[in-house]
């Protein structure tokens, strides 16, 4: 699935329904990178990427922990959520355990993934998200 041209996307239920929607095309394995502003609604996304696979908690930025597990129940990718706004440099994120991270059987969705792109590796799918006057423009590429 490619589609790199802007999708409008009016409040933060669509785009909880966006992500329910991307959740279809994640499997075990994949890093999807959320790259959009402070509150652009990067969580809203997971959150629906969460509902997806089963997740039946509560899904939140993991802004001071950097980084959330969740065990699903239905689909059987169990998904990892990063928050790396907080980080300063690559050394860090290496330094959390990026590298085995990226060797679980898992979904990798990365909030300000585009803070470290050398660190996300070959075939990382993107969402971009742009804030409008009403809602957010979104344009992703997930081949
Ligand atoms: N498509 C949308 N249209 C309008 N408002 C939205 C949309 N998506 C999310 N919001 C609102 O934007 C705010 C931020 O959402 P969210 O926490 O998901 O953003 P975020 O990108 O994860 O932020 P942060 O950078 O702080 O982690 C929330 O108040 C949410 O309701
Ligand atoms: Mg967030």
């Amino acid at each position: 699935m490619k589609h790199l041209f802007p999708t409008e996307i009016p409040d933060p239920v669509a785009m909880r329904n966006f992500g329910i929607e991307l959740g279809r095309h994640l499997k075990s394995g994949d890093v999807l990178a959320l790259v959009g502003d402070l509150g652009a609604g990067k969580t809203h996304i997971t959150q629906g990427i969460a509902e997806y696979f089963g997740y039946l908690h509560e899904v939140t930025s993991p802004t001071f922990a950097l980084v959330n597990e969740y065990i699903t129940e239905v689909e059987k990718s169990d998904l990892i959520h990063f928050d790396l706004y907080r980080l300063e440099k690559s050394e860090d994120l290496l330094e959390i355990g990026w590298e085995d991270y990226l060797e679980r059987d898992a979904i990798l969705i990365v909030e300000w993934a585009d803070r470290f792109p050398e660190l996300m590796p070959n075939g990382t799918k993107c969402v971009f998200i742009e804030h409008l006057e009403q809602g957010r423009k979104l344009s992703y590429d997930l081949v």
